[in-house]
């Protein structure tokens, strides 16, 4: 099957604040220079927001993570799970057409969403409400035919039972998850053959029916207000010392203090005169540049979050040696040094500008002190 992007488009993709926060404290989990590792979950993520994922959704989880357009494009389209068009605002309903399901009926479902919401799978029904497709084995064959319908799988369908399904969900309601004709789970047909003893003084329902029935999200889309953000590894709510640069969103680049740009430009100026260090040619956005580290001495550039090895070597090689000369960057030039950066949008989201006036007045982050004190960074 073909998996192209829609060809309308919104204008543009925001995460709400809550989802950005979210998904700022995933890309920490990973080491530095892994970040992408975090493109599914803010894939999925952006999904749950806006219900499908938009061109301009995976253009910016692609800016968030520092990758090419075409990586994320990439995986949005390899996996079934995305959908790359608008799904039904109630909910987007998968049916199995695998073989087990296709054996005990499936065609008869796929009939039944052909009659009650669209001819063709992925269009969206005359109210906008749902939407369908066909899907391939979903792993509850046990209680074939069955559909995957938002978060849950109706299990045990008849075209009687999930047309009614179909129906209470245009109406609003949202039916219990599960077997639909009164199994318990996955037991015989025909009832417990053993451990019987256990059918008295068991739950109304299965765990994942429990579960579900206990969350209530069956169709319900996430929307990053959901407390607590999991991210133990950052502490409660992601404000444990040592992590708090990592759980902010980014911000926009700031200018540092008048204080310390002063002792930044102080700093900077007669040094750069000692070391001889010629500053290259100043274009309109370009910052000032060094052709040498003053004194033969560059700052470690790797103690600001988002800087590794590679990207501190591509600063100095365009002549970024200290903390004052990034400190002191204005927006324009943020953006001339980002366009030379492999990590576009990566000065502004690990908040350099705001990091490197802290350490060029002789301060230290959070960050810093962690990666000195855990032996992340190398002198
Ligand atoms: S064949 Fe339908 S769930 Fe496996």
């Amino acid at each position: 099957m073909l998996r192209r992007l829609h060809p309308e488009q919104p204008e543009s993709f925001a995460f709400t604040a809550a989802n950005q926060q979210w998904a700022e404290a995933q890309i920490t989990k990973y080491p530095e220079g892994r970040q992408a590792s975090a493109v599914i979950p803010l894939l999925w993520r952006a999904q749950e927001q806006q219900g499908w994922l938009s061109r301009p959704a995976i253009e910016s989880v692609a800016d968030m993570l520092g990758m090419a357009y075409i990586r994320v494009l990439e995986v949005a389209s390899f996996y079934f799970m995305f959908q790359l068009q608008p799904v039904g605002s109630v909910a987007h309903i998968q049916v199995c057409g695998t073989t087990s399901c296709m054996i005990c009926g499936a065609e008869d479902l796929i009939a039944v969403c052909k009659e009650k919401i669209a001819a063709k799978p992925h269009e969206l029904s005359a109210d906008g409400k749902l939407s369908w497709e066909e899907v391939e084995c979903l792993g509850s064959c046990t209680n074939a035919p069955m559909a995957q319908i938002g978060k849950d799988y109706y299990e045990d369908l008849t075209a009687e039972s999930f047309g009614k399904i179909i129906d209470d969900l245009a109406a609003g309601k949202v039916p219990t998850p599960g077997p639909q004709n009164g199994r318990y789970a996955a037991e015989p047909l025909k009832g417990l053959s053993s451990l019987s003893e256990y059918e008295a003084g068991k739950p109304q329902h299965n765990a994942s029916v429990e579960l579900a029935t206990d969350l209530g999200d069956t169709v319900k889309r996430i929307n990053g207000t959901e407390v607590p953000i999991l991210t133990p590894w950052l502490g409660k709510d992601g404000k444990q010392a040592g992590a708090s640069a990592a759980a902010k969103p980014p911000k926009a680049p700031e200018a540092p203090k008048p204080a310390v740009k002063q002792a930044a430009e102080a700093k900077a100026k007669p040094v750069a005169k000692e070391a001889d260090a010629k500053p290259t040619d100043v274009k309109e956005d370009q910052p000032e540049t060094l052709t040498a580290a003053r004194n033969g001495k560059a700052d470690d550039l790797k103690l600001l979050k988002g800087v590794g090895p590679k990207l501190e070597e591509t600063l100095n090689e365009l002549g970024f040696y200290h903390y004052d000369q990034i400190a002191a960057w204005t927006p324009e030039q943020v953006a001339w040094v980002d366009a030379r950066l492999k990590f576009k949008g990566r000065i502004e989201r690990d908040g350099w500008i705001a990091q490197a006036a802290q350490l060029a007045a002789g301060e230290e982050t959070e960050f810093a002190k962690r990666a000195k004190e855990e032996g992340t960074y190398e002198d």
